[in-house]
């Protein structure tokens, strides 16, 4: 043992020793030649990837990634431990209370999905939904378009209901297309950041229970950043992003299923199509079945679930309602910010709008992809046109958790009105 500790720490060495006594003055554009006239491999190490990383800082104030402050950074830049370490199972275990807290939510089965937003999206699907049954989906953006498809993909009988960006469904026509399609799940964008749309969500958890349906929604865009009580509005299963208002980097996804979608889940006839993501091993890694042990099923991002514990914690810190509080009133500061420039909001009905992401409609006369190029060239300023059904028709500016600020407005205001003067306008 010890003799094999010894080998290793003298390789590791000559490894280091190898790699410094490189001279400096060899240019990169050499290194090809060099490489073919010493190695046994024929691809030579890309000469790129011999420059130091380079990533410039960006205002993230599209609809996401956003920026991560720096106490979030730190936590991600802890040397990582074993994923199958007790004092990550710890860090787990906080952060599902974390999620339980954020999601309003005691669902036993409440975890965090190593991948983005889509990785939950999926993982709701998949874990619910068995090929032929019926699936209803909403789509006023393009989450629901998304939702559609993957549910198409796993063999589903998908039925959507469809508004423009910007329409919501009122529950009348939701009952109307349950009793209809009689699905198995019925999903909705609650934030659809698309759009700029905040949907509606009472009554809707108690019409899928009248109609034997669980009720999925999407609040990747919202989560924190608007009101939404998984609890109390009978949300029977719902995900959210890292990236968003949480502020973390992105890559990891928090999900919680209550009794409802376990039951559903556990009288399947068929195995989920992925393994990945699949419940009953993900509920094990997350301590969540009532088995006495974790056993392996994949290697978590354990960096990403250190950053995602501590912005968890700083919304803890902070408080939900201020939260939900903070974003409307810096929301409302850059609605007043945006029309003071001549700008129209996509979005008329302002209890409608999703305070953490804002529609723009693209200004008359202008080209939105030249107003974009410029903020970023400018202003080192990232705001996004639209995605999907909205794309060309609205810019988005997202504020979100850290990024939310009535200082960041006025650095928007300040960049938008800079951009209209020098961006061209067409003369019709
Ligand atoms: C409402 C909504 N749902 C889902 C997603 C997908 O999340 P991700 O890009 O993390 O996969 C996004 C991303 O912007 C979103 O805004």
């Amino acid at each position: 043992m010890k003799r094999a500790l010894f080998c290793r720490g003298t390789l590791l060495a000559q490894q280091v020793a190898l790699e410094s006594s490189v001279p400096a003055a060899i240019s990169p554009a050499l290194l090809p030649r060099l490489h073919r006239a010493m190695s046994s491999v024929s691809i030579p190490p890309p000469a790129c990837l011999l420059k130091p990383l380079e990533a410039p800082f960006r205002y993230l104030f599209g609809p996401g990634p956003s920026n991560v402050p720096p106490r979030i950074l730190a936590a991600g830049g802890r040397p990582i431990i074993g994923h199958m370490h007790p004092e990550m199972f710890e860090i787990m275990n906080d952060i599902k209370k974390g999620i339980q807290y954020a999601f309003q939510t005691e669902n036993n089965m409440t975890i965090a999905m190593s991948g983005s937003g889509h990785t939950a999206m999926e993982c709701a699907i998949f874990n619910t939904v068995e090929p032929g049954e019926s699936v209803l989906v909403a789509i006023n953006g393009i989450w629901g378009e998304r939702v559609a498809e993957i549910a198409k993909r796993m063999g589903a009988n998908v039925h959507t209901m469809v508004k423009a960006p910007g329409g919501y469904f009122t529950n009348q026509e939701i009952e109307q297309a349950l009793a209809k399609h009689k699905p198995v799940l019925f999903f909705l964008t609650h934030g659809e950041s698309s759009a700029g749309i905040a949907h509606p969500v009472d009554g809707i958890g108690d019409l899928c229970r009248q109609h034997n349906c669980l009720f999925l929604v999407d609040s990747v865009a919202s989560l924190g950043g608007a009101p939404l009580y998984m609890d109390k509005q009978n949300i029977d299963i719902l995900y959210t992003g890292s990236q968003k208002a949480l502020n973390a980097p992105p890559g990891t996804a928090p999900i919680s299923f209550n009794e409802r979608a376990c039951k559903k889940m556990s009288s399947r006839k068929t195995k989920p199509v992925s393994y990945l993501l699949d419940m009953t091993h993900l509920s094990n890694y997350w301590g969540c079945d009532g088995k006495p042990a974790r056993i392996y099923h994949h290697t978590g991002p354990v960096s990403g679930f250190f950053a995602l514990r501590e912005s968890l914690a700083i919304l803890a810190e902070k408080g939900l309602e201020n939260s939900w509080r903070h974003h409307k009133e810096v929301a409302e500061y850059l609605y007043k910010g945006l029309e003071d420039l001549g700008l129209k909001l996509f979005v008329p009905d302002k209890s409608l709008r999703l305070p953490s992401v804002t529609t723009i409609a693209i200004p008359s006369g202008y080209d939105w992809r030249e107003i974009l190029a410029y903020l970023i060239k400018y202003h080192q300023m990232e705001l996004t046109g639209g995605l999907g059904p909205s794309m060309g028709l609205v810019l988005r500016v997202g504020l979100m958790g850290y990024n939310c600020s009535k200082t960041n407005v006025d650095l928007v205001l300040l960049a938008l009105a800079d951009a209209l003067k020098h961006c061209h306008k067409s003369k019709a």
